[in-house]
């Protein structure tokens, strides 16, 4: 099987992180929940993955690192507690479902939700932005790539804006965190929110955000946080204003690895990797006339391809990948139903393929050979 499909997930995780995870499991206690040696090497390990989330990142304070299950945990807390009635929220047609829903609730709530158009080639207009201002306006919530058409945002433009404007800048960096460098100070961002299963090769259900010290959201989720347990409310501080429950210490042991992994890789080194197979791939369909697709391909833009052959249908064209070739890819609206309605392929969806650092030239030929075989049968 070849995989092509690390946008949803990467599936080839570093040894580094497997064995973290398998050794967490025969050791961890429960964090914050004991006085035995366990819970406080799980408290040892969290807190540490708290500090090299805060570096990756550059968020300035590791207490503020608020891990979750993943993203969408992660973007319905910023969202749901920043966000409600007579609050006007900017985002963009290019979001996944796990901003446009919570957003939605505003909306329901009594909030106002405006969405940037994107051009033919999925781009917003940065001009846009004035234009929507409105005197109610609280924030701006985008993705920084797109997990559809993998152009990518210039956040700290954006940045400079809600910064001006007084407005909070909630990002969701799913699809580039572990691929470009993101740094919260610099590109001027309020709460950043990651998913750990992607390209940042954690195990799934880590995630979390990363909150800029004076941002204060309201908690989604209460209960037991192994501390003021007489209190009726959920403690004010950071982390655990926000993180009710066990953590996944087991998990973030995985992801303390994993931001290992990434260091002493180099981001520079995964991002070149994975491009160069992206480009391989563009350049041998290149000269297929009935295969379209979709973006702007131009630099800088994540590692992912979505396409169409002729009208059929893309489910069908992942089908016959994953079957007659071994290639996993993904088909379908991605979860991201406006940027769909914006390159008109709402009935007949787009086939996805997105590179990781661990595919090889020998993937990518045989994506290609199977691509233009399917396009000669189209
Ligand atoms: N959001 C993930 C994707 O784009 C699951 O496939």
């Amino acid at each position: 099987m070849i995989y092509l499909d690390n946008a949803a997930t990467t599936l080839h995780k570093p040894q580094i992180v497997v064995d973290a995870v398998a050794e967490a499991m025969q050791s961890l206690g429960n964090c914050g929940r004991g006085a035995g040696e366990q819970a406080l090497d799980a408290a040892r390990t969290i807190y540490d993955t708290r500090e090299k989330t805060a570096r990756f990142f550059g968020c300035t304070r590791p207490d503020h690192v608020v891990f979750t299950p993943n993203a969408t945990v992660a973007l319905n807390i910023a969202i749901g507690g920043l966000f409600g009635a007579g609050d006007h929220v900017v985002t963009t047609d290019l979001e996944h479902n796990s901003v446009l829903r919570p957003l939605y609730r505003v909306r329901e709530q009594g909030g106002e939700v405006t969405y940037l158009p994107v051009n033919d080639q999925g781009d917003i207009n940065f001009e846009d932005l004035e234009r929507v201002l409105q005197p109610n306006t609280k924030g701006i919530v985008c993705l920084h790539g797109s997990n559809v058409v993998g152009n990518v945002i210039d956040i700290a433009r954006i940045g400079e804006f809600t910064r001006k404007h007084g407005l909070y800048l909630v990002v969701d960096v799913s699809q580039t965190a572990g691929v470009f460098p993101i740094d919260m100070e610099k590109m001027q961002i309020d709460v950043l929110c990651f998913t750990g299963h992607k390209s940042l090769y954690g195990p799934q259900g880590t995630g979390g955000l990363c909150v800029r010290a004076g941002v204060e959201i309201k908690p989604l989720y209460v209960g037991g946080t192994g501390v003021h347990s007489f209190d009726e409310h959920q403690p004010e501080d950071y982390p655990t204003r926000l993180e009710a429950g066990t953590l996944n210490g087991h998990g973030l042991a995985g992801l303390n690895a994993a931001f290992d992994f990434l260091n002493q890789t180099g981001l520079d080194v995964i991002r070149k990797k994975e491009q160069k197979e992206m480009q391989r791939f563009l350049l041998g369909i290149k000269e297929l006339s009935n295969v379209t697709v979709y973006g702007n391909y131009i630099d800088p833009r994540t590692a992912l391809v979505t396409l169409n052959i002729g009208e059929m249908d893309a489910a069908t064209v992942s089908d016959e990948l994953a079957y007659r070739y071994g290639i996993a890819t993904r088909a379908g609206a991605h979860c991201a139903p406006r940027i769909h309605r914006a390159m008109g392929t709402v009935e007949q969806g787009a086939v996805r393929f997105s590179w990781s650092y661990f595919n090889t030239k020998q993937d990518t030929e045989v994506a290609i050979a199977a691509i233009k075989e399917i396009a000669r049968e189209a």
